[in-house]
């Protein structure tokens, strides 16, 4: 896995940018997506709210690159970014079918097909869940297919057939604090009450289509990390059982986050600081953390 040092979040991160960027500079992140400042230890939260329907995938500035981006890595990279389990085409039929009704297309394909035609409607990742019987005849929802053209440092095939538990399981301390939460709530999910939520982590490199850590930190100065952030939604749906989970990814440098704001300064350094070791490994963070945080301190 060889990084390219670049700035363009639409260009893969083992590649050179072959577009202009002159006059760039990424969109930020959508005001209710920001995170409050830390009152307690760390844990991580689900921390889902309602969703609007009518704003379900918003359409920004950011829209038409990100699917440009898509629409070149299915053809460059199909097999990184498209997965399928056996038996998911009911549910990925379905969970295309919501994407084109919200975006009034019409799409004619089935399974796969018919996920990446919705996948290429909005700038989102679109990830299905179906449920299926276990052995202790408890209903448990796995993985089973998706179009994920901004994975965050992990591969989509590792993941298929998988339970939430082992989908997750390169998260430190994911089962500790969320795994059964996460569980009921996607048991709990209803058609007439789809949710959101958003999480923020910091990386060495903007490419949204990240699917590998570098072997070590790419040794960037703190002011040339980027802030990356999620907006996920959770959708049910009612004629598979399935659940449809989308993920949007954005990047900002971390100077341009923090702006000429020492709130956001002091809010980004308690967020970093309490993080415990293994978490801020697995955020990528610990490498840089003492840097950033004298970066931070000096904003503050
Ligand atoms: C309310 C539901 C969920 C919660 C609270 C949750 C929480 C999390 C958290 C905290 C992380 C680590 C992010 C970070 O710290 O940088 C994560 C990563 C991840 N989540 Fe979820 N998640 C949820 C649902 C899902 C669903 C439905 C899927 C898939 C269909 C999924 C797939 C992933 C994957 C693939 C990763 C990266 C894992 C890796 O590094 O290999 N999550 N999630």
């Amino acid at each position: 896995m060889t990084f390219v040092l670049h700035q363009d979040p639409f260009t893969p991160f083992d590649q050179s940018p072959s577009r202009d960027l002159t006059g760039f500079s990424p969109m930020g992140f959508y005001d209710e997506m920001i995170p409050a400042a830390p009152s307690d230890e760390f844990r991580h939260r689900v921390g889902t709210k309602p969703l609007d329907v009518s704003r379900w995938l918003p359409d920004d500035k950011e829209s038409a690159p990100t699917i440009a981006m898509k629409r070149e890595l299915l053809v460059s990279r199909r097999e990184e970014v498209v997965a399928i389990h056996e038996g998911g085409e009911g549910a990925a039929t379905e969970a295309a079918r919501l994407v084109g009704d919200f975006k009034g297309v019409t799409i004619e394909a089935e399974g796969l097909d018919a996920l990446i035609d919705a996948a290429l409607l909005v700038p989102d990742d679109l990830t299905v869940l179906a449920p299926r019987v276990a052995a202790n005849g408890e209903e448990q929802l796995l993985f089973v297919a998706g179009v994920v053209c901004s994975p965050s440092r992990w591969r989509l095939n590792t993941k298929m057939g998988k339970d939430m538990l082992a989908t997750h399981q390169p998260v430190a301390r994911y089962g500790e604090h969320i795994g059964a939460p996460v569980d009921t709530l996607l048991r709990r999910l209803t058609v007439d009450r789809p949710l959101w939520r958003s999480n923020w982590t910091l990386e060495d490199h903007p490419a949204l289509f990240q699917p590998e850590p570098p072997e070590k930190p790419l040794g960037v100065a703190a002011d040339q990390l980027w802030i990356r952030m999620e907006r996920e939604t959770l959708r049910r749906l009612p004629n598979t059982g399935g659940v449809l989970f989308t993920i949007r990814g954005f990047q900002q440098s971390l100077p341009d986050y923090v702006g000429g704001s020492p709130e956001r300064a002091r809010t980004l350094y308690a967020l970093i600081e309490r993080l415990p070791e293994d978490v801020a490994r697995y955020k990528s963070i610990f490498a840089y953390r003492e840097a950033v945080l004298g970066w931070l301190r000096e904003r503050s």
